[in-house]
């Protein structure tokens, strides 16, 4: 078998069989096909498609590509979510301290950046010190210690999702359903989580732009999860504006822990709620969507999720300092407070511009590898719908470069789209997969 035949087969629009998706994935893992030849076999899975099938058992090569993580060992029922990506999504950093909080561990393996979406360990880095490569060993004592891990994917698990992850991040082949797919829960089935929830993002600033390939690609993980032994279900959620104000690393840690205080933005929270309630519920700590909604209330109004929080980042060696104040986290040197140049109703905030902004802020990566900028990034200050004055704050943009904060200004400005006359909020939710 050659790599080059597996490539030009699905240039070709044919379907690969299991032992040919099985040597490309081990051999690209081990070093054996290069990174120009995965890109080449990565953007014909983008442009032709997959099958189910091909998609299965890619997902099943990606977790053979590495070990996998019994939690049982530590825990009886351990729940995870992963979001599909988006712009502004820092619901793991609320959601996961606040699921732990109501009883149910939560062992999570994140990602960084990906595109024009944030990635969990990029943010989580702003904090100084947080350790996110923990060894298998350290993720399962800590799991059974303080019931809450937050880590990357370690050499060990998944790893050709790892190298394919940061490939297709800068090859243009990040917006395929098998791929997408194929990556979420090859790293949920290695990582061993019992319970799932998916939150699949729909719209401008997501992968999946519209609600057919969104309900397309939930309905084929939580298939995937089942085949895998695994509950799942997966939540269809809004990402045409960005979720909750902040877009980039430090800035979105600190939304998350005002929200963790009971404070942040009603949408962001909103949404934390809901996925924390999923957990809950596909956890078996609650028994139904009032019980699990008056759990994660609780939790989150009495501080136990905010205590869990800090447990957690002292768990890690991250400097707890930082979070308890916050102002210590990385700040920009150019602060801006932009206005509205119009009085009007926000017809649209358009996401993707703002994701894509906040990477040439340096808030992401344009090369595999590059370094982020922690400090850079967006406040929007509104919602679709909202009525504006002329001359009041719209977004506060935070850079670190004056010739890239002017480009920034002019994108940002064009994100948001006006009208005379009044426009409907965004739904936070579309659906439910079961
Ligand atoms: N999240 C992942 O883990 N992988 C993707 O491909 C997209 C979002």
């Amino acid at each position: 078998m050659r790599a080059l035949e597996i490539i030009e087969k699905k240039r070709d629009k044919h379907e690969l069989s299991q032992a040919e998706i099985e040597f490309f994935i081990q051999n690209y893992a081990n070093g054996d096909i290069p990174d120009y030849q995965a890109s080449a076999w990565a953007m014909a899975v983008l442009l032709n498609g997959m099958s189910p099938q091909e998609t299965t058992d890619l997902t099943l090569a990606i977790v053979a590509s590495g070990e996998t993580i019994n939690l049982s060992q530590s825990v009886p029922v351990a729940v995870d979510k992963h979001s599909t990506g988006g712009v502004g999504d820092k619901t793991t950093l609320v959601v996961e301290p606040l699921v732990s909080a109501c009883g149910l561990p939560v062992g999570k393996m994140s990602g960084r950046g990906l595109g024009f979406s944030g990635g969990t360990l990029d943010k989580i880095e702003s904090i100084p010190g947080f350790r996110i490569n923990l060894t298998t060993e350290e993720f399962l004592l800590q799991l059974e210690q303080v019931g809450l891990v937050l880590a990357g994917q370690t050499a060990d698990l998944a790893p050709a999702d790892g190298k394919l992850y940061a490939l297709r991040d800068v090859t243009g082949t990040v917006q395929s359903i098998p791929l997408i797919a194929s990556s979420v829960m090859s790293k949920k089935i290695a990582g061993g989580a019992h319970a799932i929830v998916l939150d699949v993002k729909v719209g401008l600033g997501a992968f999946m732009s519209n609600k057919e390939d969104a309900y397309t690609l939930a309905k084929l993980m939580v298939d995937i999860a089942h085949l895998a032994g695994r509950k799942a279900v997966a939540l269809i959620s809004d990402m045409n504006q960005p979720l909750g104000h902040a877009v980039g690393n430090a800035l979105e840690v600190k939304e998350a822990i005002q929200t963790l205080h009971g404070g942040g933005p009603k949408d962001f929270k909103a949404h934390c709620m809901e996925v924390a309630a999923h957990m809950l519920i596909l956890g078996g700590v609650a028994a139904n969507k009032v019980e699990a909604d008056m759990l994660a209330s609780e939790a989150l109004a009495d501080g136990r999720a905010w205590k869990r929080f800090r447990e957690l980042v002292i768990a890690q060696h991250g400097d707890v300092a930082y979070i308890d104040n916050p102002a210590l986290l990385p700040q920009a040197e150019l602060i801006e407070i932009v206005l509205a140049p119009r009085s009007g109703y926000l017809k649209e905030i358009n996401a993707r511009i703002i994701g894509e902004t906040a990477v040439i802020l340096g808030a992401g990566r344009t090369k595999k590898g590059d370094p982020i900028d922690h400090a850079v990034g967006i406040e929007v200050h509104h919602k679709v719908g909202d009525y504006l004055e002329s001359g009041s704050p719209l977004f506060t943009l935070h850079a670190n470069d004056r010739a890239i904060q002017a480009e920034a200004r002019q994108s940002l400005l064009d994100a948001h789209i006006w009208s005379d006359t009044p426009v409907r909020a965004l739904p936070l939710f579309y659906g439910v997969i079961e």
